[in-house]
């Protein structure tokens, strides 16, 4: 037993480093839907918020592992603007688990992962505003990933945050409306600076983007999975990635 252990262990260190060193095209930034961690639970006759915790450190093996291959971005939506229509016991769980994160995240810095928050954080509870502030302040100077975690977040509201920011420099004057371009949108956009997403991965059988990412979606890949987010392995995103890779991106082109 140990010793197929041992050769499975083997095997699987041969594929992670294949992915690695295969000259593979890794995408600069990857979307994560971290979802189906209710039916992960239910199907185990446990309260959702056991799928929430299990869900969480498959959340911080992906991260690592992501930012050990060389990804420069990953976003991984965690909490929706949408997700308010939950009961306040699974919101109250989910929260729950941003702080245990958010206080153990000093504990990931060698990691060298540099760690954002994008949402309106402003409607969450003081203390977390403050580990969310204290986190990204921490790991600011990461050289490694850059890892968005989306928190109350919605596209939709990151546009409208967007064109509220805009109108605001029409109204004193600083630009005129027919100065506006899709540049200036991205960069008012909470991801502002970084590379648009190269691919989204959505497991848990759903094919939808549930208000993840809208614009700057535009022209990523898409992988779905059936997997439940809690049992997604660092296996799953190397399936996606190499998936990807055999993607032919036209972005309109007829290549
Ligand atoms: C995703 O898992 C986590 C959050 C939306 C916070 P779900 O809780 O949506 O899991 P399902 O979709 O009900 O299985
Ligand atoms: C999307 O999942 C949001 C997160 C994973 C945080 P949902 O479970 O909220 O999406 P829907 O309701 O199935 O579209
Ligand atoms: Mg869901």
């Amino acid at each position: 037993m140990c010793v197929v252990g041992d050769i499975m262990a083997l095997f699987k260190r041969k594929k992670k480093q294949s992915i690695v060193n295969e000259n593979i095209v890794l995408p600069n930034h990857i979307g994560i839907i971290m979802d189906g961690n209710g039916r992960w639970a239910k199907k185990r006759g446990l309260p959702r918020v056991a799928g929430h915790t299990v869900g969480a450190s498959t959340f911080k093996k992906i991260a690592s592992y992501a930012n050990k291959i060389g990804i420069k971005y990953m976003t991984t939506y965690a909490f929706s603007t949408e997700n308010w229509k939950r009961s306040p016991q699974e919101v109250e769980g989910i929260m729950n688990l941003l702080r245990d994160y958010l206080k153990d995240a000093k504990n990931y810095k060698e990691e060298n992962i540099k760690t954002l928050f994008i949402g309106d954080r402003s409607v969450l509870a003081p203390d977390i505003q403050e580990l969310m502030q204290e986190v990204e302040e921490t790991s600011k100077d990461a050289t490694g990933m850059v890892l968005n975690i989306a928190v109350n977040y919605g596209g939709r509201a990151d546009v409208v945050r967007a064109v509220q920011m805009i109108a605001d420099k029409v109204k004193c004057g600083e630009v005129s409306p027919e100065e506006i371009t899709e540049d200036m949108i991205s960069d008012s956009l909470y991801t502002t600076g970084q590379d648009e997403p190269d691919l989204i991965i959505r497991p848990s059988g759903e094919y939808r983007l549930s208000n993840f990412l809208i614009w700057q979606c535009a022209y990523a890949e898409f992988w779905f999975s059936d997997i439940l987010w809690p049992d997604f392995t660092t296996d799953d995103l190397d399936a996606a990635i190499a998936d990807y890779a055999k993607r032919n991106r036209r972005f309109g082109d007829a290549k």
